[in-house]
């Protein structure tokens, strides 16, 4: 059993708990298991002698895959990271009773337990925290203290004021592949809002948020790249108080138009778009299901290329799960083509695709 089947399955058969999140971050790989049968050389599976201090997302290779609806998955956010995926998306409702915000996929699939912080904020915190610490970047250990030499030789490599955190696919120091988090608002956006930015100021005070400086125009990287999309209001986003935290999911193929926020015309740009995106249906009528022709290309092409004009990544959605040739045909165009990320709903499958 590979490391990422062993992790998922091992996540999926308990409960989502803090404990079962720790040791699911630190389950041995493959090797380890082997030697333990043997018990020749090293003694036992969980001996210290095999365990890596740092690179311990080892063996999870980051694939450009956003998992639709990560909330159904038997292991919301853990699935996804086990399988290598660095986006997710979260459809997220304000109830008018408690003000609380819960995820799912219509009303009728909520629960009082199924809040946006406990299903998907906190185990995306734990996944950075255990990073950092697993890295001994800003750490206390002994290991850390006893190899501070050498790693302070290769701490002064990276830019620390860039970031000054270990994102969740960093191989020791450095950020690394930075997770993506969209948060699809269902409910009134202007309303809704305003309590989506109040439960991720933790995160962002933490310096776990990529962020925008206004005054220099600059994106600052972080570990997790937030993304607002569905009823996400785009006057409120860009006018929240710099540096900003939360991007938005801006409309591909229509990037040329500008936005008018209280009166005022704007242009769309990479320092407002985290992504384009737009439906496979609304660019184009190819459905995967014959070779697509020169011109069902080109629908696709020519809208990819004009977000990347603007140094803005893309994203396709409502493409064919089924049948699965038209699903992987799609999938392979948008690949050519130079789509940025692929919209998946089956994880495995898209994995070893
Ligand atoms: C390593 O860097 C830290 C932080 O800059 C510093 O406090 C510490 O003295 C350094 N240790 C060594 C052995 O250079
Ligand atoms: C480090 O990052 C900061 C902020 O992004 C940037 O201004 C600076 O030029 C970078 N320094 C180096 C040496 O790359
Ligand atoms: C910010 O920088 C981008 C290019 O990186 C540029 O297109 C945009 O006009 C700049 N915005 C402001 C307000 O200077
Ligand atoms: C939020 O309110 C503004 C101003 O009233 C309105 O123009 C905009 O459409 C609203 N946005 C959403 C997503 O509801
Ligand atoms: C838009 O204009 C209204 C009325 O002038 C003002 O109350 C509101 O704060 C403005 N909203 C933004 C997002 O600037
Ligand atoms: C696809 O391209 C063809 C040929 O340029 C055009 O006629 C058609 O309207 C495009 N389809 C969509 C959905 O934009
Ligand atoms: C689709 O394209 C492939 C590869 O170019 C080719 O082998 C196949 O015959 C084409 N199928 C149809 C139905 O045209």
């Amino acid at each position: 059993m590979s490391f990422k089947s062993l992790f998922s399955k091992t996540v999926a058969a308990v409960a989502v708990s803090q404990v079962v999140l720790v040791d699911a971050f630190r389950l041995q790989p493959d090797n380890a298991k082997r030697l333990d049968a043997t018990d020749a050389v090293f003694p036992g599976a969980g001996a210290t002698i095999l365990q890596h201090p740092a690179d311990w997302s080892r063996n999870i290779f980051p694939i450009p895959v956003h998992s639709h609806n990560d909330y159904w998955r038997d292991v919301p956010i853990l699935d996804a990271l086990a399988n290598g995926v660095y986006s997710m998306e979260s459809d997220v409702w304000l109830n008018p009773d408690d003000k609380e915000l819960y995820v799912g996929h219509d009303p009728f699939a909520l629960s009082r337990e199924r809040t946006f912080d406990k299903l998907t904020l906190r185990p995306l915190k734990k996944a950075i925290d255990q990073a950092n610490e697993a890295n001994h970047i800003h750490s206390n250990s002994p290991e850390a203290k006893f190899f501070a030499n050498l790693q302070n030789q290769s701490y002064s490599q990276i830019n620390t004021s860039s970031t000054s955190r270990v994102g969740f696919y960093s191989a020791g120091v450095g950020l690394g592949t930075p997770l993506q988090l969209l948060i699809d608002i269902k409910t009134d956006g202007n309303e809704t809002f305003p309590y989506i930015v109040k439960c991720l100021q933790p995160l962002a005070d933490q310096g776990y948020l990529t962020k925008y400086d206004a005054k220099t125009n600059k994106t600052i990287p972080g570990p997790i790249t937030i993304i607002g999309t569905g009823n996400t209001p785009i006057n409120q986003l860009i006018n929240l108080p710099s540096p900003r935290f939360v991007y938005f999911d801006c409309p591909l193929g229509k990037l040329d138009a500008p936005f008018t926020v209280n009166g005022t015309s704007h242009s769309y740009d990479h320092t407002i778009c985290g992504i384009a995106s737009t439906n496979l249906g609304s660019i184009t009528n190819w459905k995967g299901i014959d070779n697509a022709t020169d011109d069902q290309r080109k629908n696709i092409s020519v809208a990819i290329d004009q977000a990347h004009s603007y140094n803005i990544k893309t994203r396709i959605w409502d493409t064919p799960n089924w049948p699965t040739y038209a699903r992987d045909n799609v999938n392979k165009l948008l690949l050519e083509v130079g789509s940025d990320w692929i919209n998946a709903d089956d994880l495995s499958a898209i994995a070893s695709f």
